[in-house]
């Protein structure tokens, strides 16, 4: 775990991102954690990968395993996947139950680490980040988005949306500001001290896409977005993600079943038994739209 020292009384802190004032003389620890961070970021650049055209890949991933143990049982989940997604894509995961779409949405999301092989982010691998660093990037690179939207129940919509900014040491003021402006922006300015029970299942997800955005993250990962939802309002999710894509440039990463991603995508990879089966392209679907699903050739990363 990093540590930080306070600049005015020397105390060392174990907890700095959830910690932002020192607790020993009430010191702004903001400013030294930004520094840390910028720091840190500037090491990652020294080390990062020439081979591949710097952050011409958001996401990388080469020879992607996870095995699950099941006590004597090894259960193979991926098996050797490797994809490169681009700055600003739109893609979909798409693939049966047990295909491996979620434990490959873990992998590339940092909550859980692959048996063999490697996931980077912007070049960073993900395997070489300590505890804190790979919160840093969770926080502030990537937002997550779930099926059962995962909101903590006893706080309203705007404090589930600043939620995050608080890890990300924002003030107050501007927490209370980007969360107001970020459930506008999805369409519940009016709904901002409402709790998850009293929203609508479309309105709970439109408050975790707005919490997602928290902290103005590069990528969305969201992990069957429209499972819980009918089909308007799983439509109206999709039609979200892929506004906020074109008009902020902000890549989304989706694990789905729905046919109607397939409208919104720049690429959907078929994954199958923990490999991937085909990659589509969208201009290709454009091209041939009779023949949806007919199975383009295999061509990652571009
Ligand atoms: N924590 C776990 N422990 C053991 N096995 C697991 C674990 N998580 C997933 N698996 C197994 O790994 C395989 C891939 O599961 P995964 O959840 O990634 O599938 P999925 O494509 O997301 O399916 P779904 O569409 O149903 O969400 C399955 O065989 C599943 O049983
Ligand atoms: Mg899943």
């Amino acid at each position: 775990m990093a540590r930080i020292e306070c600049p005015k009384c020397k105390h060392v802190i174990d907890t700095p991102g959830i910690v932002t004032v020192c607790p020993e003389c009430g010191a702004d620890l903001r400013g030294v954690m930004d520094e840390m961070a910028h720091r840190r970021e500037r090491l990652r650049d020294v080390g990062r990968d020439d081979s591949v055209t710097t952050h011409e890949f958001i996401v990388r991933t080469k020879d992607l395993h996870k095995i699950y143990i099941m006590g004597e049982v090894e259960v193979p989940a991926l098996r050797g996947v490797e994809i490169n997604i681009r700055r600003g894509e739109y893609l979909s995961i798409m693939g049966p139950s047990g295909s491996g779409k979620s434990t490959l949405f873990n992998m590339v999301g940092g909550l859980d680490k692959p048996t063999k092989g490697t996931c980077f982010i912007e070049e960073v691998d993900m395997a070489q980040l300590d505890a804190f660093e790979l919160a840093w990037l969770r926080c502030r690179k990537i937002g997550y988005i779930f099926q059962t939207f995962n909101l903590i129940p006893v706080m309203t919509a705007l404090e589930n949306v600043t939620l995050p900014m608080i890890f990300a040491g924002m003030s107050s003021d501007e927490m209370m500001d980007r969360g107001a402006m970020l459930l506008d922006l999805v369409g519940l300015g009016d709904r901002l001290h409402h709790k998850p029970y009293e929203l609508s299942g479309g309105q709970q997800q439109r408050v975790a896409v707005a919490r997602a955005l928290a902290n103005n993250p590069a990528i969305i990962l969201a992990d069957e977005p429209t499972g819980n939802l009918d089909l308007q309002t799983g439509k109206e999710i999709i039609d979200l993600l892929k506004e906020l894509n074109e008009q902020s440039g902000v890549t989304v990463i989706s694990a789905t079943h729905d046919l109607k991603m397939i409208d919104v995508s720049d690429r959907i990879v078929h994954i199958r038994d923990g490999q991937i089966e085909r990659v589509e392209k969208r201009a290709d679907l454009d091209l041939d739209i009779g023949t949806l699903g007919s199975g383009a050739k295999p061509e990652l990363g571009e």
